[in-house]
C-alpha cells in the first residue's frame, strides 16, 4: 500500500482559521504561520475540540469533529508546510 499523501498547513490547516481568527489570536500566536501553529498545536487543539475557540459569543461556528481531527492528523504527522 502506498503511503498516504502527509498533511499540508498550506493546504489543509491554513484554510481552517478566519481572518478573524488570525487578527484576534494576533498577540498571542501566528495563526497564518506553520511554525507558530505547530509549536501551539496541543493548546489550539484542546481550544477548538473543548469549543472555547473561536469564542461563541464572535458568531464564527465552532470547529467540526472532522476539522479538529485533520488539525491533530496534521499535527501527528510532524506538521508538514
Ligand atoms: C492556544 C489557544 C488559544 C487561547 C489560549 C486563546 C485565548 C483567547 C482569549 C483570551 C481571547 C479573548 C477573550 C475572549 O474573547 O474569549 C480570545 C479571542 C478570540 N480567539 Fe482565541 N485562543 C486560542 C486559540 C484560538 C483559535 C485556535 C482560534 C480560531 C480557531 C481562536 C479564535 C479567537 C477569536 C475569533 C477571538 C475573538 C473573539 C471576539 O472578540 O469576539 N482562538 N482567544
Amino acid at each position: 500500500m502506498p503511503a498516504p499523501t502527509p498533511l499540508s498547513f498550506d493546504r489543509d490547516i491554513r484554510p481552517l482559521f478566519t481572518g478573524m481568527d488570525i487578527a484576534h489570536m494576533k498577540k498571542s500566536m501566528d495563526l497564518s504561520s506553520r511554525d507558530s501553529v505547530f509549536r501551539h498545536a496541543d493548546a489550539i487543539y484542546q481550544s477548538v475540540v473543548s469549543g472555547h475557540m473561536p469564542p461563541a459569543s464572535c458568531g464564527e461556528p465552532r470547529w467540526t469533529a472532522d476539522m479538529c481531527a485533520t488539525f491533530k492528523q496534521w499535527q501527528e504527522q510532524g506538521g508538514a508546510p
